[in-house]
């Protein structure tokens, strides 16, 4: 293969420049030609494309967002949409593409590759976690550690004045973000879309933290289940402590990233174009039990995420 192109779609996230300059810089040591697409498939439908070179990627590992900049793009859904993409592959020579993003940016992949022939390969890049097939996403690490940054301010503030903080993150469906980020920074609940919540039980466990002289609560909420203000309505009219909401919002998907994923986005995007360079297509990228594997783009999308109700149970267990 002696050009590929590269694109990041859908919400972006932390690492995905890194994971740019790893596609790139490892294209250019195989002698390829390394063509960046601009916002996503949107930028592939309507022939957006730089030529990317090994200095056009310095100085972006340490930074947020993607410049390439993404998008959610409606047209890709379509029949002529494809088409179009594929004419813009075909016009420029293009004979493999690396697709950084979620779920639905993989489901792009995927009719790019079943049903067009295109060898495509899929970098797991979005904060969700929410991709069954590997352990961690791209993004979800550096969010984490944003939401936990923000929680430590909250904790001080809602435990001089004894109040319960309801603390709204990400994550679409999944709750991986609130579970990780409820154990990291010592919530005493959290509230999942996976698993249905008992308010009765909610208040019984506040109570007996504030019997046990703790002077203020946090209650991690995933987007999934509702609104921190929604949630946080709701206990007050069961509770007579004092209750905040507050929405972390977007800037859990900004920031310079982790060092976690520094170097997932280093092995996705060396892996991803070695498995082109050897003429492979159709994988996506992912680490399980820290090793780095690829897999059968429709069997990941078609995968189930499960919830990992052993972490869950652990919160329960620690935080009192
Ligand atoms: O998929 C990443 C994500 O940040 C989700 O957690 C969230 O539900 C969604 O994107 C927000 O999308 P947008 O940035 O388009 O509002």
């Amino acid at each position: 293969m002696k050009r590929i192109g590269l694109l990041t779609s859908g919400g972006d996230a932390p690492g995905m420049n890194a994971a740019i300059r790893a596609v790139v810089r490892t294209g250019i040591y195989f002698g390829m030609e390394v063509y960046g697409v601009e916002c996503g498939y949107a930028g592939l439908i309507n022939d957006e494309l730089i030529p990317m070179s090994m200095r056009s990627v310095s100085d972006i590992v340490q930074r947020g967002g993607t410049m390439l900049r993404t998008a959610r793009c409606l047209e890709m859904l379509t029949k002529e949409g494809q088409q179009k993409a594929v004419k813009t592959l075909k016009n420029r020579g293009i004979e493999g593409l690396v697709v950084i993003g979620g779920d639905g940016s993989f489901r792009g992949a995927k009719v790019l590759s079943e049903e067009y022939g295109i060898p495509t390969i899929g970098i797991p890049g979005t904060i969700d976690n929410d991709l069954a097939y590997t352990d961690y996403t791209l993004g979800f690490d550096t969010a984490v550690n944003t939401c936990l940054d923000i929680i430590n301010k909250l904790r001080d503030t809602m435990t001089s004045h004894e109040r319960i903080s309801v603390v709204e993150v990400m994550g679409r469906h999944c709750g991986d973000i609130a579970l990780y980020a409820g154990i990291g920074s010592g919530a005493e609940i959290i509230v999942v879309p996976e698993v249905p919540y008992d308010m009765d039980d909610i208040v019984m466990r506040i109570n007996r933290s504030r019997a046990n002289q703790k002077h203020s609560n946090i209650i991690v909420i995933a987007e999934g289940v509702m609104s921190a203000t929604a949630f946080a309505k709701q206990l007050q009219e069961v509770t007579t402590y004092s209750v905040r909401p507050t929405t972390i919002g977007h800037v859990q998907r900004g920031g310079s990233p982790s060092m976690q994923d520094r170097m997932l986005a280093a092995q996705f995007g060396n892996k991803a174009v070695r498995l082109l360079k050897d003429g492979i297509g159709n994988r996506v990228i992912g680490i399980r039990d820290n090793h780095i594997i690829d897999m059968d783009i429709i069997e990941a999308v078609s995968m189930k995420k499960k919830f990992n109700f052993e972490l869950y149970n652990t919160l329960q267990m620690i935080s009192m």
